[in-house]
């Protein structure tokens, strides 16, 4: 698992600095982001489902990893991908991005203060268990108006 979301990070810091040479790619690359938030979720759901033990530096490295997400979130979906999807995978990307953009932006505003509040809060396997299904709706609720499966 670890070694994953090195991979992962690496991968990321990648998409990061390149820019993305084609609107095709940019959808890849933002599809590669929202499985680097499944990957940090799994790791913060297993501790908080007595899967796995508790591990303060797994938590902040999921943490980390994202704050990073979240931050960028408005810039993973640039106008240019607008109707376009990944080559592979279940989901795809609502035209409501960008037809009400001004929500989708309030929404990633929400989750960068979710992640700021669990970064604060979890010291603990109880704050764990306390504060990851916060965390959790709010990924739900993104995912319940700007994610499409399909
Ligand atoms: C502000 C909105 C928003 C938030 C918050 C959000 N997502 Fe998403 N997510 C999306 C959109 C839009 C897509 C569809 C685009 C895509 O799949 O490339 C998506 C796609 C996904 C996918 C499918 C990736 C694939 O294989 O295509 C996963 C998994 C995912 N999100 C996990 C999460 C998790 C876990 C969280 C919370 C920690 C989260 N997301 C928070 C908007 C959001």
């Amino acid at each position: 698992m670890r070694r994953t979301i090195v991979l992962t990070g690496a991968l990321l810091l990648g998409a990061g600095v390149a820019m993305a040479q084609s609107p095709q790619e940019q959808v890849e690359k933002t599809q590669l982001a929202m499985k680097s938030n499944l990957t940090s979720a799994i790791v913060l759901s297993d501790m908080a489902r007595d899967k796995k033990p508790y591990d303060q530096a797994a938590v902040d490295k999921a943490l980390a990893e994202l704050d990073d997400v979240a931050k960028r979130f408005p810039s993973l979906f640039p106008e240019s991908i607008k109707g376009l999807k990944p080559a592979k995978g279940d989901f795809y990307t609502s035209p409501k991005v960008w037809t009400e953009r001004a929500d989708f932006e309030a929404y990633s505003a929400t989750f960068v203060k979710a992640v700021a509040q669990a970064k604060a809060k979890i010291k603990d396997v109880d704050s764990l268990k306390a504060e990851f299904p916060d965390l959790n709706k709010v990924c739900m609720g993104c995912h319940e108006k700007f994610r499409v499966k399909g």
